[in-house]
């Protein structure tokens, strides 16, 4: 069996399978408006004209799930790529340093415990599909440490919308410092 590419990159240009609707920046520095965006897996050719920006991120082991919301997750989600879902969003996520400082067992606690991030995505799937990649293993000076990616179709935007404001009202969204919201619909 082949390896699966793990290594994704996010080109944001005037050409591309999807269409911007919007780039709304939550905090943080914004990024150049684009018009369109291109996802290029690890094995596929970027060019390099007519790009204003890349974004790098792979995906990883899970650091945080249990094993019982493993079994719930995998029970419940869908994957990437659902003919009906032609929309998608794009949310490139940085965490402050006192993130960082903190060790996994503090981290956990406010993830889940105070925050409860699967709980409430739980209530999303499996409507929402979506692929978190990590940056920070790539290199130090990434400019987000997540790429975070999500496909539904239009009728499932409200949900999606109530989804992030119930995730950017928890504690864990304080340590949040840069965050783009990026819509997209397929073309
Ligand atoms: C669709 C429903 C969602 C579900 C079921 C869900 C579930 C999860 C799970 C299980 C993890 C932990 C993975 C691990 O163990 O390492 C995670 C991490 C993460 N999710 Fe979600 N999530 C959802 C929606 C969202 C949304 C809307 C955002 C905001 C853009 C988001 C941002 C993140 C980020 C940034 C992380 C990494 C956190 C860290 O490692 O510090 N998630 N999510």
């Amino acid at each position: 069996m082949t390896n699966p590419s793990r290594l994704f990159l996010f080109a944001g240009g005037n050409h591309g399978k999807w269409h911007v609707q919007s780039m709304n920046t939550i905090v943080g520095d914004p990024l150049p408006i684009v018009t369109h965006l291109e996802v290029y897996s690890e094995s596929e050719s970027v060019p390099e004209t007519d790009l204003l920006w890349t974004l790098r991120g792979i995906t990883s082991n899970e650091r945080y799930v249990n094993q019982e919301e493993k079994k719930e997750l995998t029970s419940k989600q869908e994957g990437l790529g659902r003919p009906q879902s032609t929309d998608a969003a794009l949310i490139p996520i940085r965490k402050k340093p006192e993130w960082w400082a903190l060790t996994q067992q503090e981290r956990r606690e406010i993830f889940e415990e105070s925050s409860k991030h699967i709980q409430i995505g739980m209530k999303a799937l499996p409507a929402i599909a979506r692929r978190l990649h990590h940056c920070r293993d790539l290199s130090s000076s990434e400019p987000f440490d997540f790429l975070t990616w999500f496909e539904f179709t239009p009728e499932e935007t409200a949900l999606f919308d109530q989804l992030l404001a119930d995730l950017r009202a928890t504690p864990e969204w304080d340590f949040v410092n840069r965050e783009i919201d990026i819509r997209l619909m397929r073309s």
